[in-house]
């Protein structure tokens, strides 16, 4: 299968190690506006230079290709799924899906009126702790979840279009753990309630903090503490999470995760009486064939190849998506704010 992936730089790295490395897909071109850093990545990988185009409607008269591959920044997403999706070319596009709801809602309709696939890189849902997560919830084995809490904090000065965006941690790092959020649970958010600000300290020119307070369907209450100009002690990417279950709690810390049994005996102490607790047990990480970015590589392949079911389609990372405009709402008007109470 051939692709051309459009933006290599940045983020772009991780994709051309992905593509460059499987034995399922190749490159039919590059795209890549800024031609200092084309040259520089021509370089770097060894990349015919005569392959990297400046814009998708060049590389699209030039060459054929089986899929495109978006890695610009959200901003552009719109523009660059719409003239793949035009051209019949399904597309793998980084997340945000867009950075507008108008946008976003846009690719979902150009998507559905062309027929042809948009899925969205939702990487952080194939990372090896989050699945070793997953397999424990999904076993049933510590009963229903009655809350979550959800501990993000980093300090990154990336410089570029995050430091100038508006909500900057919400867009465009929260929608990984918005979407883990639904993807974890099985359920769809309800109602939400935001606040964001930003630091004194903050390099950012959007709120790059923010606390949110989320009902799931299926009664599940989370809370997100969560920031991008944090001074110290930093959580992994994937974030800090606790499950609070009936019969125990699952935590994700520092990439690893920890399970606690609760014995059904009650013992006494300190004048009152609790249920026994058990050990905190270290689970062991399950093994994936593909992690990631490969796995999503190989996703699009198998989508693309063999017609087999996308999970991150557009259409259903709306729903992701839909989150993170809610929260946005919420913090602009102060109100909490009903899921789908915005048109989507
Ligand atoms: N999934 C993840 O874990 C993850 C991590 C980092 C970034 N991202 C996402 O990847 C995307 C890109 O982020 P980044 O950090 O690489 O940004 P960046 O600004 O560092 O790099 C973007 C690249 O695209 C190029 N570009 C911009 N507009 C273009 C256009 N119209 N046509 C061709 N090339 C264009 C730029 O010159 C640059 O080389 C964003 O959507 C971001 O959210 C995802």
């Amino acid at each position: 299968m051939k692709v051309i992936q459009v933006g290599i730089g940045g983020m772009g790295n991780t994709w051309l190690n992905a593509v460059l490395n499987s034995s399922e897909v190749e490159y039919a071109a590059l795209v890549e506006i800024n031609e200092d850093i084309g040259r520089q990545q021509a370089e770097k990988y060894g990349l015919d230079p005569a392959l990297i185009f400046r814009s998708l409607p060049e590389a699209l008269a030039a060459v054929s290709a089986d899929g495109v591959i978006d890695v610009t920044p959200p901003a552009f997403h719109r523009e660059i799924s719409a003239i793949a999706l035009e051209a019949g070319l399904p597309v793998l596009s980084e997340k945000p899906l867009a950075n507008t709801l108008a946008d976003a809602v846009a690719i979902g309709q150009k998507a559905n009126e062309t027929g042809v696939l948009h899925m969205v890189a939702q990487n952080y849902r194939y990372h090896v702790p989050v699945q070793t997560l997953k397999s424990v919830l999904a076993s049933g084995e510590f009963g229903r979840v009655g809350s979550v809490s959800v501990e993000f904090f980093k300090g990154p000065h990336f410089g570029g279009f995050r430091e100038e965006m508006a909500y900057p941690l919400i867009i465009d790092m929260a929608i990984h753990h918005f979407d883990l959020m639904r993807f974890l649970l099985e359920s769809e958010s309800v109602s939400i309630f935001g606040r964001s600000w930003n630091p004194p300290w903050s390099w950012y020119k959007g709120d790059a903090s923010a606390s949110v307070s989320l009902e799931f369907a299926s009664g599940v209450m989370v809370a997100y503490n969560g920031s991008w100009c944090s001074t110290g002690r930093e959580t992994a990417w994937n974030a800090h999470w606790r499950f609070e279950c009936e019969r125990g709690v699952v935590t994700l810390q520092e990439d690893r995760v920890y399970t606690q049994a609760r014995s059904d005996e009650l013992l006494s102490q300190g004048g009152y009486s609790q249920f026994s607790n058990g050990e905190v047990i270290e689970v062991k990480p399950v093994e994936l064939t593909h992690v990631a970015q490969a796995y999503l590589l190989h996703e699009f392949y198998q989508a693309v190849t063999q017609h087999k079911a996308v999970a991150t389609t557009c259409q259903d990372n709306i729903k992701s998506l839909g989150i993170v405009f809610d929260v946005i709402k919420s913090c602009e008007t102060g109100q909490p704010v009903r899921s789908g109470e915005m048109k989507r």
